[in-house]
């Protein structure tokens, strides 16, 4: 076999056998396919997409390329959550410890972030000493103890995915429903989680620009994660604006940080997270989603979900005094950005805002890229909000000043200010399961 071939195979439309992507795995992983033939692999999927036979395929074959996440010694039902990734999607932290608090074990591996979505493991990393690599027995001892434990994908856990995500990122080819739908559920396979509950955006700021194409992910997604025998769900969510008010990693921890604290914050943010909760519960069979809810407001209120939160963070060697007193997150220097005229708020294109984001240093541009955590943008006023000419509709920190103007432009580029109020979207769209 060769890969060109292979190549050539797709690049002409073709569906590959299961050899073909065993071959295509296997000798990448032993370092015998250059990254540019899996670029140029790559881009003949995204081109000409996957059958689902495919996908299911690929996916095994990727799952089972490194070590198992085994959990056996984890007691209790253990259940992850997964993004399709997000523009100020900061849901998982606030989700996984208050999920944790309601009684279930969360064991979850993040990814890191992604074209112009952020990415867990990232976000955590902003907080000093927080560490992301753990040997699996010190995570699994973490989830029993504290209930809750959030790592990065080590080399050994689905090797494949580690490799490709990163080429992905860099070569123009993450938005492909089959490459995300094998990313995602490989590294779900390779974990003993009893439910899966996805999270999968939709709209501008997604990978997924429309509804169909979301829904189609969706079922692909639970379909593979229910044949393996994990009770899994896919809450459907709206992303045609950022999510929360803050875009980058140390922003996004603040956020979270007082939202855990206090119970309040942005309402779709809260909303969202009250619902990828209770499904998260509610397949553990702890009743039905209103009683789940109203379980997982209460353990938000009494300040036991941000309890779980800073023993999470304290096992992992971070700094609990930064989420005592989140001032203490160096968050740059800032530029306010004004609007150009009265109206209200219309459209976000919210691609453009983690884009303004990236452009501040809140991403990487080259898979050796360091991140500016301090970077990112503050989103004062978001859709169906009134504006007068010269308020102020976002704020852009980074470290460096020089990267303001462009971030500016983009953030100007990317919102529309009209006559009428338009109303923005519910958050959640619906549930696939
Ligand atoms: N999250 C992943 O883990 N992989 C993708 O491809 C997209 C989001």
């Amino acid at each position: 076999m060769r890969i060109v071939d292979i190549i050539k195979k797709k690049r002409d439309g073709e569906e590959l056998t299961h050899e073909e992507f065993d071959y295509v795995a296997g000798e990448y992983i032993k370092g015998n396919i250059p990254d540019y033939q899996i670029a140029a692999f790559l881009m003949a999927v995204y081109y000409k997409g996957m059958t689902n036979q495919e996908i299911v395929y690929l996916t095994k074959l990727m799952a089972k390329s490194g070590d198992k996440i085994d959990l056996s010694n984890i007691k209790g039902f253990k259940v992850d959550k997964h993004s399709t990734g997000g523009v100020g999607d900061k849901t998982s932290l606030v989700v996984a410890p208050l999920a944790a608090a309601c009684g279930v074990k969360v064991a979850k591996i993040s990814g890191r972030g992604l074209g112009h979505t952020g990415g867990t493991v990232d976000k955590l990393e902003s907080i000093p000493g927080y560490k992301t690599q753990l040997p699996i027995d010190t995570f699994e001892d973490i989830v029993n103890d504290v209930g809750v434990s959030i790592i990065g994908q080590s080399a050994n856990v689905v090797p494949v995915d580690k490799k490709l995500y990163a080429i992905r990122d860099v070569t123009a080819t993450v938005d492909s429903l089959p490459l995300i739908a094998t990313s995602i559920m490989s590294k779900k396979l390779a974990a003993a989680d009893d439910g899966i509950v996805l999270e999968v955006t939709i709209g501008s700021g997604s990978f997924n620009k429309t509804f169909d194409a979301g829904e189609k992910l969706a079922r692909i997604m639970v379909d593979i994660g229910n044949a393996a025998g994990k009770k899994t769900v896919a809450v459907l969510t709206d992303m045609n604006q950022p999510l929360g008010r803050t875009i980058g990693n140390s922003l996004e921890v603040v956020e979270a940080i007082e939202l855990l604290k206090t119970g309040k914050g942005d309402s779709r943010l809260l909303e969202l997270v009250l619902a990828l909760t209770s499904a998260m519960l509610s397949l553990a069979g702890m009743g039905d989603i209103n009683s789940c809810k109203e379980l997982a407001i209460k353990k938000l209120k009494t300040g036991e979900a941000y309890k779980k939160f800073c023993d999470m963070v304290s096992r992992h060697e971070g700094d609990v005094s930064f989420l005592r007193d989140t001032s203490k997150f160096y968050l740059g220097v800032t530029k306010e950005v004004l609007a150009p005229k009265e109206g209200y708020i219309a459209k976000i294109d919210t691609e453009g805002y983690g884009l303004a984001s990236l452009y501040l240093g809140a991403g990487r541009n080259t898979m050796e890229d360091k991140i500016d955590f301090s970077a990112g943008i503050e989103v004062v006023k978001t859709v169906g909000e009134y504006v007068h000419k010269g308020d102020v509709i976002a704020i852009l920190h980074s470290t460096n000043k020089d990267l303001f103007a462009q971030s500016e432009q983009k953030v100007l580029e990317s919102i529309q200010i009209g006559d009428i109020l338009i109303e923005p979207n519910p958050v959640v769209l619906g549930y696939v399961q």
